[in-house]
């Protein structure tokens, strides 16, 4: 991986290296309900997929026997527990310890799928564009992505609970329920987005889209 970590990115290896110890643990009681989104979210994604932000590798049991995945995070820790689950995975998953900020040592155009799960609202604002930029550069002309990220809720009762956690989400996962991926999204020129969808509550936003067809790099 690159020495040169944007500072924020290094900050957010750093608290990596402490959350990786206990992630699975402390995250218990969310997996518990992500689990049921997983299987569903990534049955259809086929081809050579780049999952980036692995982390502890939650995603890998629910992709189809034919994927190929490549599996990247900034965390060398989030990954050691992430190749355990690789092994017990349907299809073939690679591991790599990169930066979906620095994506130099992937070809363009070479992936059908990009996912990320809660990786962009851990990701700092000023980072976004550049990683969905390298979105854009990696997928292949069509090629199709799934994001989901968590936001804050127009419902009072669900935002006071989520501006009570805030503090300690963004501590201990580096999280915030008010980054603005969308926009950054609908800010790059050969990415479509074609459907927003909430998983739970106006919270929980799953994000699809492609990268258009006739783009030239
Ligand atoms: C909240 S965890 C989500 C893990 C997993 N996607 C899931 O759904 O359980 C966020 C992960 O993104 C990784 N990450 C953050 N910034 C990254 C970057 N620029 N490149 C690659 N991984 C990054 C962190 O190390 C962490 O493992």
């Amino acid at each position: 991986m690159s020495t040169h970590l944007h500072p924020d990115n290094l900050a957010l290896r750093n608290k990596y290296r402490v959350t990786g110890w206990f992630y699975d643990i402390l995250d218990y009681p969310w997996e518990r309900q992500y689990r049921k989104w997983r299987p569903s979210l990534l049955e259809s994604v086929q081809g050579q997929v780049l999952e980036a932000g692995v982390g502890t590798g939650h995603n890998l049991a629910s992709y189809p026997s034919d994927a190929q995945v490549t599996g990247i995070d900034l965390s060398k820790r989030m990954l050691a527990k992430a190749h355990r689950r690789a092994q017990r995975a349907a299809c073939n998953v690679e591991l790599v310890q990169a930066d979906a900020t620095q994506l130099q040592a992937l070809s363009a155009n070479q992936y059908d799928w990009y996912i990320a799960t809660f990786l962009y609202c851990v990701m700092p604002d000023t980072l976004q564009p550049v990683a969905l930029a390298e979105m854009a550069r990696v997928l292949k002309r069509g090629g199709q992505f799934k994001l989901v990220e968590i936001l804050y809720s127009n419902d009072p009762g669900i935002r006071r609970r989520q501006e009570r956690m805030a503090a300690f989400v963004h501590r201990v996962y580096g999280a915030r329920f008010d980054r603005q991926t969308l926009s950054h999204i609908r800010a790059i020129p050969n990415l479509e987005v074609t459907q927003t969808t909430f998983l739970k509550d106006d919270t929980y936003l799953l994000i699809e889209g492609r990268k258009s067809a006739g783009t030239v790099e």
